[in-house]
């Protein structure tokens, strides 16, 4: 299994934070935001990573990163010149995945929960991660039949169907790039990963997972102020950054 960190976007809701940085390199408690989503990779054993930056300052995350040596892993960088939307990271990171399996984490996704077991046992098709959130009208959005399975997926809906929101962490197998590249563009105009949820799940391919453990989608100023609190509590502990180090 192949990991892409998605990083890249200009992080507007964060201004004037992001002026002069970018969102996934800001402050969470005392480590800059990417490290988290990292951690959970590197967590889950996965050692081939490839992290997308936007084209403002992709020098920062290198010199913050570098190749991956000293997290036991090894790094790959890309660019993603514009903000297309999230599905083109399987566009750019196409050769990157050559025909393997991958799991995409979003720069600003911070997960306390450990995905070992689901990533190790994926074998095919999709898999995606939900949380019960109070704000439902801010993510993609799942909306469940009777027995409890998912029917549809809506981004961002005015009138939630329920409150369960899709993380930011997806696991696909390589066909994602072909369905990526098949995508239109939304009124946005960019391309909506919720397209190739629906794709999987029309198929009838894809899993969904509840999230037990917390969940903070970084990007705006409440929930950035929420992952520091999250942080200090769960990730201050040296020891639990020294186990991915070691690896
Ligand atoms: C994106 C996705 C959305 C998902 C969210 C999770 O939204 O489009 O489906 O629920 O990430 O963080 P964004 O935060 O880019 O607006």
């Amino acid at each position: 299994m192949k990991g892409i960190i998605l990083a890249g976007g200009n992080g507007t809701r964060l201004s004037p934070l992001t002026k002069v940085t970018s969102k996934q390199l800001l402050p969470i408690y005392n480590k800059p935001m990417i490290y988290y989503p990292l951690y959970t990779l590197l967590s889950a054993g996965i050692k081939e990573i490839l992290i997308i930056v936007s084209n403002d300052r992709p020098g920062d995350f290198m010199r913050l990163l570098g190749s991956g040596k000293e997290f036991g892993a090894k790094f790959t960088y890309e660019i993603q010149d514009k903000a297309n939307g999230l599905p083109e990271a399987f566009v750019i990171g196409e050769d990157f995945m050559d025909n393997e399996n991958v799991a995409m984490i979003l720069g600003d996704n911070i997960f306390e929960d450990d995905f070992s077991s689901a990533i190790k046992n994926f074998k095919s098709g999709g898999k995606i991660f939900v949380k019960e959130v109070s704000d439902p009208e801010r993510f993609g959005i799942a909306e469940f039949d009777n027995n409890g399975n998912v029917i549809r997926i809506e981004e961002k809906p005015k009138q939630p169907k329920s409150n369960y929101a899709i993380t930011g962490l997806y696991i696909y197998d390589p066909r994602v790039c072909k369905f990526a590249k098949e995508l239109k563009p939304t009124w946005r105009p960019e391309t909506d990963i919720t397209d190739l949820h629906n794709k999987y799940l029309e198929l009838g391919e894809l899993s969904v997972e509840k999230v037990s453990g917390e969940w903070i989608d970084a990007g705006t100023f409440e929930t950035l102020f929420k992952a520091t609190e999250l942080a200090r509590k769960k990730f201050h502990d040296m020891n639990r950054w020294d186990f991915i180090m070691k690896k």
